[in-house]
């Protein structure tokens, strides 16, 4: 597909409505058959992480389908693993629009869309419904309504719901764009959370005869003291992987670019070195004991390359496809196989 023509279409559309079209086209490109002949099939590239088998290790990071809507379809682009979500208990409209936005000199997006989507039920329907037989993550957060003391909770309630539907589960204490959400980072309220999820997640496995790993995914925006606690903390309490990172808070490289003083997280280029440090500094503290999941500012074949080499066992994409399309998974799944 000549992604130049889709591109510049699709940029002319506000970003949220340029969105919904590109997961509606996949979706029936999907049902008439055609994604098979558009996207090919990638070269295997096998990788064993969390005791699960990946067909490659190039995954769709969280957010792009937050209600699952599009399994299929985005399952047909040649990913090894889809996460979908970040879904709340209780359906949630999110932010008031708009809350997304292009800065097309920096390959960058700021989003501040506030876990919009339509409730862990209406995902459980979807995912039912799939398919798309590949690896699939679930991604949970808590509901803006939930106070921050409670947040346990609508964690808790997520995990028990989608346990026997998902392939892994991730843990999202890192949006920027639910209040507080980011102080569950902290080392006594993660230490805390941790502790009942695992649990929950042990007794789970009891009762559906099957292990789903539980993941948790951080910012970018911590200190290196902090991000040796927070391996510490996941070594301690088990944790199965670590996704690292969620969207930036800072404006570096795009503070004098059109939208780039506008509220939210940044992902992207900008975002790139950042988040590959993340992976680094955490690759290092956990001495191969919890994979890593690189996410943030894949742009490019190099990117994938050097979030491998700075230690992840897996990447995801989410702004690269916007900026680069589609063919970026098949360019990406065919460097690796290499
Ligand atoms: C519009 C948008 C919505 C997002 N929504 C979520 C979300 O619901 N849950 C989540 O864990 N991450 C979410 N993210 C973060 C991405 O999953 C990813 O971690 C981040 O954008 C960095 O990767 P990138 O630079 O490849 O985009 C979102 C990102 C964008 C751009």
């Amino acid at each position: 597909m000549n992604t130049d023509i889709v591109k510049s279409l699709l940029f002319r559309l506000p970003p949220e409505s340029a969105h919904h079209l590109a997961l509606h086209a996949l979706n029936l490109a999907y049902a008439s058959g055609i994604s098979r002949f558009l996207f090919g099939t990638p070269p295997p590239a096998p990788r064993t992480v969390m005791g699960l088998h990946f067909p490659n290790p190039i995954g769709l990071a969280a957010g792009f389908d937050k209600n699952a809507e599009c399994i299929n379809g985005l399952g047909s682009l040649g990913f090894g693993f889809l996460e979908v979500g970040t879904v709340t208990p209780h359906p949630q409209t999110g932010n008031p629009l708009p809350r997304l936005f292009r800065l097309p000199e920096s390959r960058a997006v700021i989003n501040r869309m506030g876990f919009n989507n339509l409730g862990v039920e209406h995902l459980i329907k979807n995912v039912q419904q799939r398919r798309y037989s590949g690896i699939l993550g679930i991604n949970l957060g808590k509901n803006a309504t939930t106070p921050l003391e409670n947040a346990v909770d609508d964690y808790l309630y997520g995990l028990q719901r989608v346990y026997p539907h998902a392939d892994y589960i991730t843990i999202n204490i890192s949006s920027p764009n639910t209040k507080n959400l980011r102080q569950l980072q902290h080392a006594d309220e993660l230490q805390q959370m941790l502790q009942v999820l695992k649990n929950a997640q042990t007794t789970l496995a009891k009762t559906h005869q099957k292990y789903v790993p539980l993941v948790l995914k951080i910012a970018p925006d911590l200190t290196q003291p902090e991000i040796v606690t927070i391996a510490q903390i996941c070594l301690e309490n088990q944790m199965d992987g670590i996704i690292a990172t969620n969207t930036t808070l800072s404006r570096m490289g795009v503070e004098s670019v059109q939208h780039g003083q506008e509220t939210g997280g940044l992902s992207g280029a900008p975002l790139t070195t950042q988040a590959t440090e993340v992976v680094r500094l955490l690759t290092q503290t956990l001495q191969d004991k919890i994979p890593v999941i690189a996410s943030g500012g894949v742009m490019t074949v190099a990117d994938v390359q050097e979030k491998f080499a700075a230690g992840a066992s897996l990447v995801q994409i989410y702004t690269g496809l916007i900026y680069q399309g589609t063919g970026l998974v098949r360019q990406a799944v065919a460097a690796v196989a290499k």
